[in-house]
């Protein structure tokens, strides 16, 4: 299974998108979570300390993954067929929430007339990645829509947008769920975090049946998250959190294609 998490700056996306993933890895999926922010904290929120994240080299860093599994020879042109176990044994980083983390890193040069490789590799990789069933695959992208609009999560079984009541988040996740439904995507879901109460329920749901956007769960808001990610721990080692036990519940939503 791959999914994607996307949506406006801030809306909770990395807790969702961390919070699934590790519900796949404690069910006994062999689980990666790809980090496709430029400004990556996936590795924080599945456990791993500041220094520990530090370390992690990205894949746009990682010359022998591009030149090895990548190059043809073409600029531009790309050649992946990876499977989760190469990644896994060979790139990724155990976290101690069970999932193997990959960080994509910043976008930088990597070969003459090319400015967007790592986003290219993401797109491959997630194009020739052959995931089986006991395997999954969670991407928490980068806000906004530009890795909608490159195509970059367009293989992906699931995208997740994620937005609260605000107006504004509300806005692009309807532009996001445009970007996608025209590039052929299907399964578009969206989820509405940080609900206070019913009202704000109300605000998304009706947002998201005038434009004919499914939603798939509310994730309520929780002070304890909060609390958690002041103190620098992830909330997503507290499964006594509701907002934590909710994105658990979209998990299982998805396992068993309830969505
Ligand atoms: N359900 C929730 N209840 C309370 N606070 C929440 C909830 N979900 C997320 N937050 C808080 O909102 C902030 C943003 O969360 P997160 O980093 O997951 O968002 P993001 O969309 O990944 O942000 P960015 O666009 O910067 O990557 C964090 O401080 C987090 O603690
Ligand atoms: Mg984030």
């Amino acid at each position: 299974m791959k999914i994607a998490v996307a949506g406006k700056g801030g809306v909770g996306k990395t807790l969702i998108a961390g919070g699934i993933a590790r519900g796949f890895a404690e069910r006994g999926l062999k689980t990666i979570g790809i980090d496709a922010d430029s400004s990556p904290n996936l590795g924080l929120t599945l456990g791993l300390t500041a220094e520990e994240t530090r370390k992690i080299v990205p894949v746009s860093d990682n010359q022998p993954l591009i030149e090895t599994k990548t190059s043809t020879g073409y600029s531009g042109v790309y050649n992946l067929n990876f499977s989760v176990d190469d990644i896994v044994k060979q790139y990724s980083v155990p976290t101690p929430l069970g999932v193997n983390l990959i960080v994509m890193g910043t976008v930088h040069t990597m070969g003459a007339g090319c400015m967007c490789a790592p986003t290219a590799v993401i797109r491959a990789l997630l194009r020739h990645l052959v995931v089986e069933v006991n395997e999954a695959v969670v991407m928490d992208l980068e806000a906004g829509v530009e890795h909608i609009g490159r195509g970059t999560s367009r293989h992906v079984d699931d995208l997740l947008i994620v937005a609260d009541s605000n107006m504004k988040s509300l806005e692009i996740a309807k532009h996001i769920h445009g970007l996608a439904t025209a590039s052929g995507m299907k399964s578009l879901h969206l989820i509405g975090n940080r609900v206070m109460n019913a009202t704000q329920q109300e605000v998304i749901q009706t947002f998201a049946d005038q434009n004919d956007i499914h939603v798939a769960a509310y994730v309520p808001w929780d002070q304890k998250v909060i609390d958690s990610d002041m103190l620098g721990v992830t909330p997503l080692k507290n499964k006594g959190i509701e907002a934590v036990k909710a994105i658990d519940g979209i998990c299982e939503l998805l396992l068993n294609k309830k969505i």
